[in-house]
């Protein structure tokens, strides 16, 4: 049976991508670290769409995940037929003042599970007819943004990636699409002990995450390269784009001083 596999798919945007495809008639295979938050999201996917949906915890910060991953859909003869690289989380401060082993596993989450996935479950994707590959950046992928500067920088690696291999596979059924969300109401900015100041920004123009969830599943079926959500994140995308980037950087840093 053919599933969309979705890290990160216990709460917030990942599992309102899940919940999308769900809601398209896909079985959906959802992954995080909680497993009581997985569980009942899988139970509310069945009972609300009538599709399959199947869980498995897995510490995406521990290397190994994405092998377990991989052997987990081939010995229960799940055939993925998308992979969405959803999970990811932030840690605000000054990059000096932050524990190295902290910033290590934001990476080994934010970038280096999402390119073992990637290259893992691509054979498999490449058995459909048609296969999507959807990656979560954010608009912090456009700038430097001090005091979360790691977190920015795995991003920009993350839409750089996505869209590189998007073009190697232009002749392959695996279209692959890179989502950036902005401030997004989840659990997100809690993780990141993000400060008062972002914090209020963010509540201006916080999206919820089924709007994300479902502008995100919407870009992945039509082929999408790459969608900032919101009118607001696109403006401002545009403008970090326009402004001189120490303008940009100096903007950003008064948020999360
Ligand atoms: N919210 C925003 O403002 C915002 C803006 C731009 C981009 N994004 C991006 O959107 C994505 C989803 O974030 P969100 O806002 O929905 O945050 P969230 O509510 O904190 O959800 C994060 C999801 O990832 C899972 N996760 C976290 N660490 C994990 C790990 N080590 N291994 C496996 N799963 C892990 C979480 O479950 P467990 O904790 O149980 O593992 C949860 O399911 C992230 O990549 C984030 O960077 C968010």
């Amino acid at each position: 049976m053919n599933y969309i596999l979705i890290t990160g798919a216990s709460k917030g945007i990942g599992l309102a991508i899940a919940r999308g495809w769900a809601g398209r008639g896909y079985n959906v295979l959802l992954v995080a670290r909680n497993p009581t938050e997985l569980e009942s999201a899988a139970a509310a996917i069945r009972n609300d769409f009538k599709v399959d949906a199947q869980w498995r915890s897995e510490d995406l910060g521990d290397a190994g995940a994405p092998q377990r991953l991989l052997d987990w859909c081939s010995t229960s003869g799940f055939a993925v037929q998308g992979l969405v690289n959803n999970a990811g989380y932030g840690s605000s401060g000054a990059f000096a003042d932050l524990p190295l082993d902290g910033q290590l596993n934001m990476m080994q989450v934010n970038m280096n599970a999402v390119v073992a996935l990637t290259h893992l479950f691509l054979p498999e994707l490449k058995k459909h007819p048609k296969a999507w590959l959807l990656n979560i950046a954010s608009s912090a992928a456009y700038q430097s943004v001090p005091f979360l500067s790691i977190y920015a920088a795995s991003k920009a690696f993350v839409l750089t990636f996505s869209r590189g291999l998007r073009y190697e596979l232009r002749k392959t059924p695996v279209s692959v699409t890179c989502v950036c969300p902005g401030a997004t109401d989840t659990n997100f900015a809690d993780r990141a002990q993000v400060g008062v100041k972002a914090l209020k920004a963010a509540e201006k123009v916080n999206m919820t995450p089924e709007a994300v969830g479902e502008a995100a599943v919407k870009a992945t079926l039509a082929g999408r390269a790459e969608l900032v959500t919101g009118v607001i994140n696109k403006v401002g995308a545009f403008l970090v784009w326009l402004l001189p980037k120490g303008l940009a950087e100096k903007t950003a840093a008064g948020l999360y001083e």
